[in-house]
């Protein structure tokens, strides 16, 4: 019997849950933001504290993961020659010195070593570095996500800018501290985006873009190198 009248009472909960769905939308006029794309000729990427000693408090992603994720970023402002800004927090602290495969990549660019202030926007060299770039798209990166991202993205979205954080080539201490970090920037409109979001949006059109997103693809994406490779191999044994 009992079962029997859950069944009724599930059967009119469904039934009601069709109706509300098929229903005109509430009346009312909804407004979401436009459609804000990045912009190759818009966009810069700045890469905030990725410092070694800083790495080991990265715990929302794996290591060997974390980097490649970082490294697809770098490679994605280098190969699309965007212009980037990198920054450092205390490098002869503890926090350490960058990651030396961020220094090797981009050689020409002046790294900007604060000395105190923890929210890089504070720093007047790393904001007229930004300001130089001419960019008004700037793409933040860094450890960790809720201090070294979330306060410069939030100082720089109060001047204007539009700020996207690249979420995965940026960590933090757990998955608790990063959505609350990822849910404090969000609703100050910081868009969340991953690297491959980043290139395909940065770049559009395999036509016109496919050698770069193949190479970046072939370099941090092995899931879909082993697609491209196993497509290859099928069109030579056709
Ligand atoms: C939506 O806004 C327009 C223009 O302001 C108005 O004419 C229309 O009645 C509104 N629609 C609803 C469903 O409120
Ligand atoms: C960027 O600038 C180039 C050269 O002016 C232009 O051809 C291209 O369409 C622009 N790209 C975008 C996404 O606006
Ligand atoms: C697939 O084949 C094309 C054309 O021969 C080649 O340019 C490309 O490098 C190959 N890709 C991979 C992943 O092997």
């Amino acid at each position: 019997m009992r079962t029997f009248l859950k069944l009724v009472v599930c059967a009119v909960m469904a039934i009601q849950s069709v109706t509300a769905r098929s229903a005109p939308l509430a009346a009312g006029n909804v407004s979401f933001p436009k459609y804000n794309r990045l912009s190759m000729n818009d966009t810069a990427i700045l890469l905030i504290d990725h410092q070694v000693g800083l790495q080991a408090l990265v715990k929302d992603f794996d290591t060997v993961g974390f980097q490649n994720n970082v490294l697809a970023l770098a490679s994605i402002a280098k190969e699309l020659n965007l212009p980037v800004v990198i920054t450092a927090s205390v490098p002869e602290g503890p926090n350490g010195p960058l990651m030396p495969e961020i220094l090797e990549m981009f050689p020409d660019v002046a790294v900007v070593s604060r000395h105190g202030e923890v929210n890089a926007w504070d720093n007047p060299e790393f904001r007229a570095a930004v300001k130089k770039t001419g960019r008004k798209q700037l793409i933040m990166a860094g450890i960790v996500t809720d201090v070294c991202i979330a306060f410069p993205a939030l100082s720089a979205i109060e001047e204007g800018y539009q700020v996207f954080a690249a979420v995965d080539a940026s960590g933090t201490f757990n998955e608790v501290v990063r959505y609350a970090a990822w849910d404090r920037m969000s609703q100050s409109g910081v868009q969340l985006m991953n690297w491959f979001s980043i290139l395909c949006e940065l770049t559009r059109d395999w036509r016109v873009h496919g050698p770069v997103m193949t190479d970046i693809i072939l370099k941090h994406l092995p899931e879909y190198k082993n697609t491209m490779i196993t497509f290859n191999q099928t069109q030579s044994t056709n």
